[in-house]
C-alpha cells in the first residue's frame, strides 16, 4: 500500500485526496511513512464541510485565524497532515485525528493510539505537503515557490560557501538562495528550532546529483541528517531524513500533483 499511488478515501466531496509514493529504508527495515499533498482546489470543499475533516476543537482554532492567507495555508497543511496520518494509522475518520501544535509550533497528533507517527507540514499559499513517519525517524519538509522576489533577506542565512556549493547545480543565484533556504528550513523543522537559530549554522556539505532535478546533501554541523532536494517547475521541495536511511519519492507524481 505505501508504495502505490492510492486514494485514501473518498471524502464525498468529489475530490480524491492522494498520496505521493514515498519509500524510506533503513539497512535493517523499511520505515513506515506517508507523504500527502493537497492543492487549493480542494479548499472550498473543506470550508463547506469542515466536519468531515476537523474535530470541533481544531475548527475553533481555524475560526480564530483572521488573515485569509494564513487560514487557507493552515487548513491545507492540517488536511494534508491528516491524510498522511490517516494512511499511516489506517484510520478513515479524519476528524478524529486532531493535529495540535507543540510548544515550538511543530505539529503533534492527539489520537487514541500508541503508534503515533512523527509529523511535518509545509505550505505555500496554494499547496501543502505533509509527511507522517515512524516514531524515531523524524522527517522535515519544506516547499518554496520560486519567485523573482528580492533575496536580500536570505543573505544572512545563506553563506558564500552554501552558494558556491550550489552554483553548478542551480541556474542562477536567486534559485540557489531559495534552494538553500528550503534545505535549511527542512532541517530546522527536524531540529524543532525553526528560524530561531542563525541558519548559517545549518551550512551544507557538497551535494550529490541524483538527476537533472534533484540532489541530496548533508550538513556541515549536523552530519546525522541528509536532505533530498527537488526543483520541480516553480517549486523547490526539501525533505530531510536521518542520514542512515535511504529515501525515494516519485518525483513525477509529486510534480503532477503540484501542477494539476
Ligand atoms: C518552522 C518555520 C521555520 C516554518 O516556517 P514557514 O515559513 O511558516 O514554513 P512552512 O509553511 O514550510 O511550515 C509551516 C509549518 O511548520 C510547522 N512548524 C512550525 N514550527 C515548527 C517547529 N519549531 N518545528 C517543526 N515544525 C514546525 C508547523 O506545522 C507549520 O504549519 P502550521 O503552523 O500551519 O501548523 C517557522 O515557522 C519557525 O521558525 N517557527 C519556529 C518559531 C519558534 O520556534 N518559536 C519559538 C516558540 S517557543
Amino acid at each position: 500500500m505505501p508504495h502505490e499511488l492510492i486514494n485514501i478515501q473518498d471524502t464525498g466531496m468529489g475530490v480524491a485526496p492522494e498520496l505521493v509514493p514515498l519509500k524510506i529504508h533503513h539497512p535493517s527495515s523499511t520505515v513506515r511513512s506517508f507523504l500527502a499533498i493537497l492543492t487549493e482546489s480542494i479548499y472550498a470543499g473543506i470550508e463547506r464541510e469542515p466536519q468531515n475533516w476537523f474535530h470541533p476543537s481544531e475548527w475553533s482554532r481555524v475560526n480564530a485565524l483572521k488573515v485569509e492567507k494564513r487560514r487557507k495555508e493552515f487548513v491545507l497543511g492540517r488536511c494534508a497532515c491528516k491524510l498522511a496520518t490517516s494512511a499511516y494509522l489506517e484510520e478513515p475518520h479524519l476528524e478524529h485525528l486532531v493535529i495540535n501544535a507543540g510548544i515550538f509550533g511543530q505539529p503533534i497528533l492527539r489520537f487514541l493510539s500508541n503508534h503515533h507517527p512523527e509529523l511535518s507540514i509545509t505550505h505555500t499559499d496554494t499547496v501543502a505537503l505533509a509527511v507522517a513517519s515512524e516514531q524515531g525517524c523524524p522527517i522535515g519538509l519544506d516547499i518554496e515557490k520560486l519567485t523573482d522576489r528580492n533575496t536580500d533577506f536570505l543573505a544572512e542565512h545563506i553563506t558564500q560557501r552554501d552558494l558556491r556549493l550550489l552554483a553548478g547545480l542551480t541556474p542562477n543565484v536567486n534559485h540557489a538562495y531559495f534552494r538553500a533556504w528550503t534545505i535549511k528550513e527542512a532541517l530546522s523543522k527536524v531540529l524543532r528550532c525553526g528560524i530561531t537559530i542563525p541558519f548559517a549554522l545549518l551550512e551544507l556539505e557538497p551535494p550529490t546529483l541524483i538527476d537533472a532535478n534533484s540532489f541530496y546533501c548533508e550538513y556541515r554541523n549536523f552530519p546525522q541528517y541528509r536532505c533530498y532536494s527537488w526543483s520541480l517547475g516553480q517549486y523547490l521541495i526539501a525533505i530531510v531524513a536521518p542520514r542512515n536511511v535511504s529515501l525515494e519519492v516519485d518525483a513525477d507524481i509529486l510534480f503532477s500533483r503540484l501542477v494539476p
